[in-house]
């Protein structure tokens, strides 16, 4: 396993250290995830009685492939934990997310849990966020006009082999070339304005807890 593989693994297990019998479980998506969902089955496998719901469809087939199998979110009541990735996350509990696409299903699950355990390996904290570019996810009906306004920032409408990259939901997602961004809430409310625009990747205040993989185990940020 390479070092970021390694230090990902690191912060899911010990993430996944925090569920207990009977809770609730928000199941973020991506490649940290991964490894959380692998540790979670290994414990269900053991007798570890848990509610899953799940962010993505991609998600759901891992759980299923792990041998949990999630429940819709309208069934489950309040997420106790959910446990998800990140692309950046700083020191204020801030956060870009959305690079694999499913941020407006991660955003959801994350308000309805009360707790959420962000995991990233340790090339993902940053002093500022931004870098990373934003996804931003916008209904296709008329996405032309929502390019124009957003020209400005450098939008790539994210695409792959065979044509439109698409979200669970259908829609597409602009990724915004920033660099930084220096308040995240008014970037957050700019974007949130324009109509066509479902939900972006900024993530203010929504974390918890967010536990980083180092080289030699992980260091832990509550808020
Ligand atoms: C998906 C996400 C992921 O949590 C984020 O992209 C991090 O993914 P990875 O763990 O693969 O680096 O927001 O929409």
């Amino acid at each position: 396993m390479n070092q970021k593989d390694t230090e990902k693994k690191l912060a899911a297990d010990k993430a996944v250290e925090f569920i207990e019998d009977g809770m609730t479980v928000g199941l973020g998506t991506g490649s940290t995830v991964f490894f959380a969902i692998k540790k979670l089955g290994e414990r269900v496998k053991q007798g570890l009685k848990i509610k899953a719901v799940s962010s993505s469809n991609a998600s759901t087939d891992l759980a299923r492939s792990f041998g949990i199998e999630p429940v819709p979110i309208e069934d489950a009541g309040v997420i106790d934990i959910n446990i998800d990735g990140a692309d950046e996350a700083d020191r204020f509990f801030n956060g870009i997310k959305g690079g694999g696409g499913a941020l407006l299903f991660e955003k959801i699950v994350a308000l309805n849990s009360k707790k959420n355990i962000w995991i990233i390996d340790s090339e993902k904290l940053v002093s500022r966020l931004g870098k990373y570019p934003l996804p931003v996810e916008v209904i296709p009906f008329g996405y032309k006009r929502v390019l124009d306004i957003l020209r400005k920032y450098s939008p790539a409408v994210r695409m792959k082999a065979d044509g439109f990259f698409k979200t669970d939901s259908g829609n597409f997602i602009f990724d915004l070339h920033l660099n930084k961004i220096e308040e995240p809430m008014p970037m957050d409310a700019e974007l949130k304005q324009i109509t066509g625009v479902v939900e972006t990747g900024l993530f203010i205040d929504i974390a918890d807890t967010i536990i980083i993989g180092r080289k030699d185990g992980t260091e832990i940020l509550n808020k």
